[in-house]
Formats: structure tokens, sequence, C-alpha cells
């Protein structure tokens, strides 16, 4: 909606102030601007000329609800309501109010009202709590338990922690912080640390979060269920609830599990942007299934990753969720050493000098290292293929491609360095002012 024609009804509204059509439709058109505070005022404006109006009535409870003011809000619906009883719409905002407030039984009197006035109406997210269960997944007989896992496969990952190279610090986190929680419950809880919540793994591209995380779940001998957060936006569009719901019960059937969420900022970011497609239900029911994850400690790791933490809301880093966070480095020279070594295992080489090539590679990722090996490793076959007789790969090569593949994380560091200086709350950053070496 553009500003300009908010402006030109708000100078006809001045014009003729007793016009309650026209303010009516100035009030509409500002909350779906989501100007809620400014739709209020004209929404009390109309009813001011207007007692009974309906629909001033009904926008004024969305505007409070929109505010998260959730009892005048249903103050107001229960007069709408005892004017018009059988109001559709007044009473499915009812209905998620109460949701919203945690006030279950009343919300299923309504839904049950919703159904008889329309018996075909499906709302994903009341369906999901109010329908009978079997109508959700079921994994023996719903179809849709089939897709999901034809979405999302389940593996066991067959590496482990001794296949990551460098990165001491963050499996060092990932072993105290999640894997003895798992293995050791009940000495967690005596000194009153609760096992259960998930981690998340922030840092440039390519720095092995995708590679840890599938180690974590080798290392403990888990399944690994890999979700792409843009997949499940994209391929569920208007039925993701249900879908999300499914993916949850799929790992908590296939414990021990390591449920990964790649590119999990886009599940959090632009949420007011969200908030009229239905995408803020998406993302509360995510964050209620992982409390629920958390609440009953269901040896169901959860471990998210994102290249973009400042994106996330931070409602998904509150206790339980992903309240530990780890940054990603780059690898360090060491690191770097020992990841060309496992890049090159089983390989055929010559004498190579590990250092030497770790040394000239700073601020390259893992994934840097393994397209150099790749490189080396394709002009190689080229010359094998060429001359009849395999070589071996030489140091000579490894230091021509790090001529032609270039390190990859500045970028992000670019980027990550004004989140860290300028909106760094909580000390959220610290590891990357750290890793730039800037003092605080
Ligand atoms: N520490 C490491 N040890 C061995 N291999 C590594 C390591 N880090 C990265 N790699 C290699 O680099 C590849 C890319 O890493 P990965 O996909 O895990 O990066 P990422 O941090 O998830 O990147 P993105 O942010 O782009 O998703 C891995 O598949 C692996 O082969
Ligand atoms: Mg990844």
């Amino acid at each position: 909606m553009s500003s300009e024609v908010i402006k030109q009804l708000q100078e006809a509204v001045q014009f003729s102030p007793e016009n309650v059509p026209l303010r009516l439709h100035l009030a509409q058109v500002l909350l779906q601007d989501f100007q809620y505070q400014q739709a209020e005022e004209q929404y009390r404006k109309v009813l001011e000329l207007s007692h009974d109006n309906i629909a001033a009535q009904l926008g004024l409870a969305r505007t409070f609800y929109h505010q998260q003011k959730y009892s005048v809000a249903i103050v107001v619906l229960e007069q709408l309501e005892h004017q018009e009883p059988d109001n559709f719409d007044a009473l499915l905002l009812h209905c998620r109010i109460l949701v919203k407030e945690n006030s279950m039984e009343g919300a299923r009197d309504i839904y049950q009202h919703l159904l008889q006035l329309n018996p075909g109406f499906r709302d994903e997210a009341l369906d999901g709590y109010f329908r009978a269960p079997q109508q959700q997944y079921n994994p023996a007989s719903d179809e849709d338990g089939e897709d999901i896992e034809k979405i999302f496969t389940l593996e066991k990952p067959e590496i482990n922690f001794n296949d990551v190279g460098g990165m001491e610090r963050e499996k060092q986190e990932i072993d105290l912080k999640i894997i003895k929680p798992l293995q050791f419950p009940d000495l967690y809880k005596a000194y009153g640390k609760k096992a259960g919540g998930g981690i998340l793994l922030y840092g440039p591209p390519g720095c092995g979060k995708t590679y840890l995380a599938r180690a974590t779940a080798g290392q403990i001998q888990a399944e690994f269920i890999n979700v792409g957060i843009h997949d499940v936006l994209d391929m569920w569009i208007g039925n993701s609830e249900k879908n999300l719901h499914s993916l949850f019960e799929l790992a908590r059937e296939s414990k021990p599990c390591v449920l990964f969420f790649d590119e999990v900022d886009a599940l959090g970011a632009n949420r007011t942007s969200m908030r009229n497609s239905g995408a803020s239900h998406l993302i509360n029911q995510f964050l209620s299934e992982m409390d629920g994850i958390a609440a009953n400690n269901e040896n169901v790791l959860i471990i998210g990753a994102t290249n973009a933490p400042w994106s996330l809301d931070p409602a998904f880093r509150r206790p339980g969720r992903f309240d530990r966070i780890i940054f990603v480095a780059p690898p360090d020279q060491e690191g770097r050493e020992e990841i060309l070594k496992i890049q090159l295992r089983n390989k055929p080489v010559d004498s190579i000098d590990y250092r030497a090539i770790a040394k000239a590679t700073p601020g390259y990722s893992g994934a840097d290292l393994k397209a150099i090996v790749d490189l080396a490793i394709e002009d190689k076959l080229m010359e094998a293929l060429q001359k009849g007789i395999p070589q071996p790969i030489t140091q000579k090569d490894l230091l021509k491609a790090t001529k032609l593949h270039r390190a990859t994380t500045r970028e992000w560091f670019n980027t990550a360095r004004n989140y860290a200086l300028y909106s760094n709350e909580a000390g959220l950053y610290d590891e990357v002012l750290k890793y730039l070496d800037i003092k605080k």
C-alpha cells in the first residue's frame, strides 16, 4: 500500500470527518499496512460515530490482536458476538486469540462452532490443535508420513569427529553442550543443568557447519535428518504446519537423532512481513515443537546452522531453544593442515609438505581446501589420461591450485564485522571480534 494513498485518504477524512464508510476504509488500509496504532485510532472514531458498527468492531479487535493486546481484543469480540453470534470472522479471530492465551478449552468450543457454521473449514494451525489425533500424522497409515520420509531422508552418517579436521573448540563445545547431557542426563540434572535445547552454528560459508552436524550424529551413532528451511517454506506453502509437526514426530520416532535445520534464519527472518501471510504461525509452531522436545529430554538433538545469525528472530534464542550459540570460524593453520590430510586420505600422493600448504592458505575454508584438492586431482587425471601413466599428486600441484582458487570467507566477515561492532547484544558476536582481533 503506498503511503500516497494513505495520505490522500487521511486528507479526505479530515475534510469530511463524519463520513463513516470513508473513515472505515482508511482504518482498513492502515491495518493492511501494519500501522496498527493508527488503525486502532480510526476504528475507535468510527465506533464513536456508529456504535454498533460490526466491521469497525472486528477491525478494532484485529488491531488489538496484532499489538498482542489479547484481553481487550476479547472484550471487543464478545460485544460483537453478542450482536452477531454467528459472525465467522469474529469467531475465528477469537479462537486464535484463545490459543495464543493458552485457553484451550474455550478455543475448542469456538472451533466446534466454526465447523458447525462451515463444515469444510480448514485451518492448518487450529486443526493441528483440535482435530482428532488419527487425522494427524500416523506413520503406518498416513500418506503424508510417507511423503515426509521421501522429502527428508534419514541417514546414519559414516563420518564422526575423527573426520573433522581442526575445530577442537567446536567439537568440545558440542560434546559438553549436547552429547554429554544426552549420555548422562541424571548427572546434569543433579547439578541443575538441563539436557535438551538446541545449538546454533553460525559462521562464513564452507567452514564445516553442515559437515560438523553430520559428524555429530555419526559420533553418537544417531540418525541424521537434514532439513533445508527454504525447502520447507517453498514446498509446503499452505500445508507447512502439519508437515513441520510430522517432521518432529519423525525425529521422535527415530531417536537417538540429530535434527538439523539448515538456513534456519529463513524461518526467523522478517517476521513482521510474514505476519499476514500465515508464516508467523509456522514460526510459532516451530518454536513450540522445539520447546516440546526440550521439555521432554527426548533424545533428539536439534542443531541449526546459519550464515546470517543477525536475521534470526531473538525468540529463537530463548532458553530451551537455540540457547547455545557456536561460532564456526575458518580453520587456523593447524586445522587447515588436518583438513588437507583428511581430504587427501586414501589418494595417491607424493611426499607433501602439508604444513607449507596450510601456511599458504590463510582465510581458506574447509570447502576451499577441498576445492584445491579437487583441482589438483583433476589436473593429475588429465595428465594421466594423456600420458597413460597415473601420477601421484605433488606439492607443486597443490600450490598451483591455491593460485586458481582463492579464499571465500572474507566477504562474510565484511558483513559480520558491522554486526559485531554495532549490534553485539549480550556479547553474541564476541567470538567474531576475537577472530578479527578487534578489542572491545
Ligand atoms: N573441518 C573440516 N574437516 C574436513 N572437511 C571439512 C571441514 N570443514 C569443511 N570441510 C569440507 O568442506 C565441505 C563444505 O563444508 P560444509 O558444507 O559443512 O560448510 P558449511 O559451513 O555448512 O557451509 P554453508 O554455510 O555454505 O552451508 C564439507 O563437505 C567438507 O568436505
Ligand atoms: Mg551448510
